[in-house]
């Protein structure tokens, strides 16, 4: 039912699809994390400017602290509870993140992934000095940026994405 402030809403989340009633209001972000219970994308600034939120719509990386659920629509949503493979096998810039250990406390790792799986598909992987600036929106207080950048190189020279 449509209210002033609110309405119905679908998506699919991850391949499944979600019939909710939210608040106009409501950022993707907090639809994911207290809706839906899938709580792997972080909360980091809640203003755009940290990455720790990212997630792809319709196969794009947005912020999702900054999108307004109601502009999900029939979207597709992938966040990294979707990534792995049906039978549970990590995606391959998972494994490279292990591999490379390319985490300390890991907050940010859900967004940097999401944001590498991008990043390599579509193409933006030709030096080091690229995948910076594109992954530039992903911010880590540990600094573990240059293992980030690794795991990325590695996953798109091995091309797994
Ligand atoms: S929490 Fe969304 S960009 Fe920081
Ligand atoms: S691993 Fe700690 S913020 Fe990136």
């Amino acid at each position: 039912m449509e209210t002033a402030h609110g309405g119905a809403l679908s998506l699919t989340v991850n391949g499944r699809r979600h019939q909710v009633t939210i608040d106009n209001r409501t950022s993707l972000l907090d639809l994911l994390r207290e809706r839906l219970a899938l709580p792997g994308t972080k909360k980091g600034c809640d203003q755009g400017a940290c990455g720790a939120c990212t997630v792809l719509v319709d196969g794009r990386r947005v912020n999702a602290c900054l999108t307004l659920a109601v502009r999900c629509q029939d979207a597709e949503v992938t966040t990294i509870e979707g990534l792995a493979s049906g039978d549970g096998e990590p995606h391959a810039l998972q494994r490279t993140f292990v591999e490379q250990d390319a985490f300390q406390c890991g907050y940010c790792t859900p967004g940097q992934i999401m944001s590498g799986v991008a990043c390599i598909r579509e193409g933006h992987t030709g030096s080091r000095e690229e995948i910076r600036e594109w992954m530039s929106g992903n911010l880590c207080r540990c600094g573990c940026y240059v293992k980030i950048v690794n795991a990325i190189a590695q996953t798109a020279r091995a091309g797994r994405s």
